[in-house]
């Protein structure tokens, strides 16, 4: 009983102490949204649930929102070239590396794609499709985690962290996902962004579907059977081939004519 009191009076503490280090935080990160710094702490918290020593806790809450905090976007209309794609890898490497290891060697190898064939768009597209393609997996992180569907959960997140419109649409719309949404019961969420039909979309689909789960590149067709194979017949993703395999295609086709015609 007394052990149950003083774990419910730790528990307690701890909590006074979240409450306090929230106001500090969000004081202190005034270009950040309250919400968001809430956010960052409910989900560190959520992480460290299970730690066995629950003073540290507040310490290495702090030290979680700290360094997403550092990274966030502090204006972003001056989130555009290289600081844009500097920040979506960054980004990228602390969501994924150390705990998604496979997706962070995909999502390498999609961005080295994306910088070998940024040279197909107009200045102003290059780094767009860079960062995209840095961001384009980041949903699949535990900490961004909401519906379940990484298109949505990445864009949303890119959203509140004040990255363009532009970007948070490719990253939502990425690789046919309206099709998964759609059989996800999510298509309204994903609604939310804008899916803008063109090159610069094309040149994403064609990144992500020439990229094996391992980074190296791939051929469509090799792509399409590893994806049937490693998640099923019954995975929304396979399921959803049925209805955006030809616009998967369409897409590759189309960036393979413009490569043909840039080395002519
Ligand atoms: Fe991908």
């Amino acid at each position: 009983m007394l052990t149950t009191m003083s774990a419910a009076v730790r528990r307690r503490h701890v909590d006074e102490q979240i409450r306090r280090l929230e106001s500090r935080l969000v004081r202190e990160h005034d270009k950040v949204p309250p919400s968001l710094v809430h956010e960052w702490i409910e989900r560190a918290r959520a992480r460290l649930g299970g730690a066995p020593v629950q003073d540290f806790v507040p310490l290495l809450v702090e030290r979680a929102v700290r360094t997403s905090a550092r990274e966030f976007p502090v204006d972003s209309s001056g989130l555009s070239g290289t600081y844009l794609s500097n920040w979506a890898r960054n980004t990228a490497r602390r969501l994924l590396a150390k705990e998604l290891p496979r997706r962070w060697a995909h999502t390498e190898g999609v961005a080295r794609r994306a910088e070998q064939v940024a040279h197909l768009l107009p200045p102003g597209e290059q780094d767009l499709l860079v960062a995209a393609a840095w961001l384009h997996d980041i949903g699949y992180a535990a900490e961004l985690v909401d519906t379940g569907w990484h298109s949505l959960d990445g864009a949303r997140y890119l959203r509140r962290a004040g990255v363009s419109p532009r970007v948070c649409g490719l990253v939502a719309h990425h690789s046919g996902a309206a099709a998964v949404a759609h059989l996800l019961g999510l298509a309204d969420g994903l609604a939310e962004f804008d899916d803008d039909r063109g090159r610069l979309r094309d040149a994403l689909w064609y990144c992500d579907m020439t990229t094996g789960p391992d980074g190296h590149p791939t051929t469509l067709d090799n792509r399409l059977a590893e994806i049937r194979r490693r998640r099923g017949p019954e995975d929304p993703v396979v399921r959803a081939l049925d209805i955006n395999v030809d616009e998967r295609r369409a897409a590759v086709r189309r960036v393979h004519r413009l490569l043909r015609r840039a080395a002519a």
